[in-house]
């Protein structure tokens, strides 16, 4: 706990983490750690203003939990908690709520992507949005604002909601003169904004084109095998571009793996099966041994829960202190 800086990131837990949470939320945020004291978070009352399902909630918080903490997050540096064992946070959130003009909830884009929806389909604009959905970013501003997080790694979508929190932040500190938040800074690594799935589109949950980071390897295969391709036939030349096999090989080759990747497809003679098996190889590589880890904690989710229990009692020490200034500041504690 010397670092100085905090970094602090949550996940939803809504499923397993593919690649394009991997790459674009989950690498970024492990290596933020060296530099930083990390802050790293299961956003489960998040998830629950869309996953009403006892069972996937469950097993999608250890399931969170287990991607973290075998691709390396060591809970003895960082904080690790679930975010509803912190009440602190909750707490924080109503506050917040009070000095967030209702406006910002309106245009934040999960809810008004929903009422677009709606209104295309000529049902009640609001048909389907509960008030968790509606005040989502609220929430959020809580988790970054609560630990004093500068540096929030986050995908593209999400970079509307930190700037919510440090609107709310600098409104906060305006009003009563006090530096009660810091403010944060969303992190958007530019070459990991956006990682394509299966289908091309963004590698989203809700397009169900994922690539689940640990799958076993027989159902990896399969999956990798699904890519959507054109129809050219082996012997074609062909190119990289626009190729959603070769969108996510680049991520995890080296240069000269793309290189040799890119001669080959130029040069003709290469399938898309070829494409796929070299994918394929190179994500066994990089997931393989982590996989392992994964596995056995998912085999022994009371060892995850022992892990977040001791994050959760180190984050709500943190979360307390900043919660009585906020509170002597509102004029609520002596
Ligand atoms: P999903 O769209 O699958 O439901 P989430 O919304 O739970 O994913 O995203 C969790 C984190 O991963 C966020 O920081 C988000 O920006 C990032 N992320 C999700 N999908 C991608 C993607 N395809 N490319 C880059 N980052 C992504
Ligand atoms: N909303 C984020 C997502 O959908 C998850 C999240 C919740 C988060 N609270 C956060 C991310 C605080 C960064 C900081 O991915």
């Amino acid at each position: 706990m010397n670092h100085e800086k905090v970094t602090l990131t949550g996940i939803k837990p809504t499923g397993s983490p593919h690649l394009g949470n991997y790459l674009g939320a989950i690498a970024p945020a492990l290596e933020l750690a060296q530099n930083f004291q990390a802050y790293y978070f299961i956003a489960d009352y998040h998830a629950l203003t869309t996953l009403h399902d006892r069972e996937r909630l469950r097993r999608s918080v250890y399931s969170v939990a287990a991607t973290f903490l075998a691709l390396g997050l060591d809970p003895a540096k960082a904080v690790f908690y679930r975010q509803s064992d912190v009440p602190e946070i909750f707490e924080l959130a109503w506050i917040l709520s009070c000095f967030t003009p209702k406006g910002f909830m309106n245009r934040a884009h999960a809810y008004k992507d929903k009422v677009a929806r709606n209104m295309q389909e000529g049902v009640d604009p609001d048909a389907g949005v509960n008030m968790g959905l509606f005040s989502y970013p609220n929430l959020m501003n809580a988790d970054i604002l609560l630990f004093g997080a500068q540096v929030v790694p986050v995908g593209k979508d999400q970079k509307q909601h930190v700037e919510f929190a440090r609107d709310v932040a600098l409104r906060f500190n305006k009003h009563y003169g006090k530096e009660c938040f810091v403010i944060p800074e969303p992190i958007i690594r530019e070459e990991t904004d956006v990682i394509t799935g299966l289908d091309g589109r963004k590698m989203s949950k809700s397009y169900d084109n994922t690539i689940e980071i640990f799958l076993p390897s027989k159902k990896l295969r399969k999956v990798v095998n699904s890519i959507v391709t054109n129809s050219q036939a082996v012997e074609e030349p062909k190119s990289t571009q626009d190729c959603n096999v070769y969108a996510i090989y680049r991520h995890f080759a080296t240069e000269e793996q793309k290189v040799a990747i890119n001669e080959r497809y130029a040069q003709g003679g290469m399938g898309w099966g070829d494409a796929k098996k070299a994918l394929f190889e190179l994500l066994e590589q990089h997931f393989g041994s982590a996989r392992e880890k994964y596995d056995a904690l998912m085999a022994h989710p009371a060892e995850v829960e022992v892990v977040l229990q001791e994050g959760a009692k180190r984050a709500r020490i943190v979360a307390t202190q900043r919660l009585n200034a906020v509170k002597d500041a509102i004029g609520l504690k002596f």
